[in-house]
């Protein structure tokens, strides 16, 4: 069907795929005995480079935060912190975050194929088994079209079209209760019908056993985001530190869903690694709060090198926010893996309202039972009941008592770590050693995100350049990851230091015996200069800044 990635970006993906694979980026987890579906090992350069995305986002957002006066853009200073709070965690805790009750998706599985299906995936099979005609968008100038079930997958096409004349549809879209059953319906690669099962519902959280007996009592889940963690301490660090509203707290850590189909990649993961920040402010700020750190963490990414049109804000609708959101905005990358025009989620920017610190305080706990056990009520059901605990805020100031307002920007560290590989990813041309255009791959990291930052070569083997360079080298490990390769001719040595994105190439030569200087290759520009050392140095170190 039209609308597929294109040939061209399918290759993209395939070679971006590949080189993680051959330059240890990134592998398959447990391989060697056939792989573990949703989950990724990186390797030694994707740990550097997922490691300087989470340090990159880390420092800018909290241990270099300014808060002596107001951001740019910031109605107000205002303070940063951190967390590090446990995977595991009371079980009631996703009682309150409403977790327990609606975080699933429903599946569907082929009897004939053997695969499983997320259920929205695959909705408009169902009309059409009823003989419903089903909506068909289609998108003039990328000549696509699209079967839509429902209005809001329409609202998706809508978004896209430029305009509205560029979108033109027909059909009808039909409620989930008109949908009937799967007797007639086809599913996606089976040959004969009715091989599908009813959808049924799935909780994404993993369930674990806490202590020696398994039984209903010892239930605990890993945790599916790390937000929750920073609001059942909200009281402890602000009670601890000298924070006052407004402030924020971040953190970065592993987060765990039991994804019916992961796929793309990283892109979706059973386990990933989230970075987020719960930003408290007074409820009659908020709205102003939530528009400043939209925008600020869209010209994050900027920084970094998502610029243009790969990269979008998209605020949602009303009818699509939770009940208890005023506001979310997602920020989007164009993944080489999706179709034409479609945009994969970084980020979600989202105003909580009051909502988890009202969850969390209140109710009552019975103090009787198994922390470990979410509470029952008399029909067996899971009680929304939180902690008791008062949870508002007062201010030093002027004495108000307050629940405060969440602003919450949560982004993915392997989906950032990925959109910049996809970013970074070009093919063009370079000189060979004999002067001829040779296409080279090169990845355009940003310096700061790049694995190593710069690597020393001798021009060649013999006459104190070797050594001449292994000093040099030493030097600048003390200061930046950075590697030494003394084999093979100078240009393909530089071409495997362009294929992992180093930004800075140094070579010495027989000059550089003589006056010290070496010559500096910059990676996307090739340029080549002649600079003393100690010029190497900051020239990297501005670069890793800017
Ligand atoms: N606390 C809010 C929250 O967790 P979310 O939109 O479910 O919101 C936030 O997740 C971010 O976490 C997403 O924008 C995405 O970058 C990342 N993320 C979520 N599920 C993921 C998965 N299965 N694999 C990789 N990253 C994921």
């Amino acid at each position: 069907m039209a609308g597929d990635r294109s040939p061209t970006e399918e290759r993209t993906m395939e070679k971006i795929v590949s080189l993680c694979r051959r330059r240890g980026f990134l592998f398959q987890s447990s391989e060697i005995y056939g792989g573990m579906n949703g989950c990724w090992d990186y390797g030694p350069l994707g740990v550097e480079l997922k490691r300087n995305v989470k340090d990159a986002w880390w420092q800018d957002m909290v241990s270099r935060h300014d808060d002596s006066r107001p951001l740019e853009g910031a109605p107000a200073s205002f303070e940063m912190v951190g967390l590090d709070c446990t995977i595991i965690m009371h079980p009631q805790v996703w009682k309150c975050s409403g977790h327990y009750d609606l975080f699933h998706d429903e599946m569907v599985d082929c009897r004939e194929t053997k695969k499983r299906y997320r259920f929205d995936q695959i909705r408009a099979r169902w009309a059409l088994a009823k003989g419903r005609r089903v909506c068909i968008a289609v998108i003039a100038d990328a000549e696509e079209e699209h079967e839509i079930a429902t209005a809001r997958a329409m609202k998706h096409f809508r978004l896209r079209a430029k305009n509205a004349e560029e979108l033109s549809w027909d059909g009808e879209f039909f409620g989930l209760d008109e949908l009937g059953d799967t007797s007639e319906v086809l599913a996606p690669d089976a040959k004969e019908v009715g091989t599908l099962t009813e959808p049924r519902e799935f909780n994404l959280m993993f369930q674990t056993n806490v202590g020696a007996m398994v039984d209903a009592d010892a239930t605990a889940f890993l945790r599916p985001e790390t937000a929750q963690g920073i609001f059942v301490n909200f009281k402890n660090v602000v009670d601890s530190s000298r924070v006052s509203i407004p402030f924020g707290v971040a953190q970065v850590g592993k987060s765990f869903r039991n994804e019916i189909t992961p796929r793309n990649f990283t892109f979706r993961s059973r386990e990933f690694e989230q970075m987020e920040i719960e930003f408290f402010c007074h409820p009659s700020e908020s709205a102003e709060w939530y528009r400043y750190w939209r925008d600020r963490r869209l010209s994050w990414y900027h920084r970094y090198g998502l610029a243009g049109e790969h990269l979008r804000m998209r605020e949602h609708e009303a009818d699509e926010l939770s009940h208890y959101s005023t506001g979310t905005a997602d920020i989007e990358y164009a993944f080489p893996f999706l179709a034409e025009g479609d945009f994969g989620e970084l980020e979600g920017v989202a105003h909580r309202g009051d909502f988890d610190l009202r969850s969390h305080s209140e109710g009552k706990l019975d103090p009787s039972s198994n922390p470990l056990t979410v509470q029952r009520g008399e029909d067996g059901k899971p009680v929304h009941r939180g902690s008791g605990k008062d949870l508002s805020y007062r201010d030093p100031v002027t004495n108000e008592r307050f629940l405060p307002h969440v602003i919450e920007p949560s982004a993915g560290a392997d989906r950032a770590t990925l959109a910049f590989l996809c970013e970074a990813y070009t093919e063009d041309e370079a000189p060979d050693d004999a002067g001829k255009l040779q296409s080279r791959t090169v990845l355009r990291f940003h310096p700061r995100l790049a694995p190593v930052k710069a690597a020393v070569l001798p021009l060649v083997k013999k006459d104190g350049m070797p050594e001449h360079a292994q000093a040099l080298y030493r030097e600048l490990k003390q200061e930046f990851p950075t590697y030494y390769d003394e084999k093979a001719a100078v240009g393909r040595r530089y071409r495997r230091q362009d294929e992992i994105g180093t930004p800075f190439c140094i070579t010495v030569d027989g000059e550089s015996l003589s006056d010290g200087t070496v010559t500096l290759r910059e990676r996307d520009s090739m340029e080549q200069r002649r600079v003393s050392p100690d010029e190497v140095v900051s020239i990297i170190r501005d670069a890793i800044r800017g």
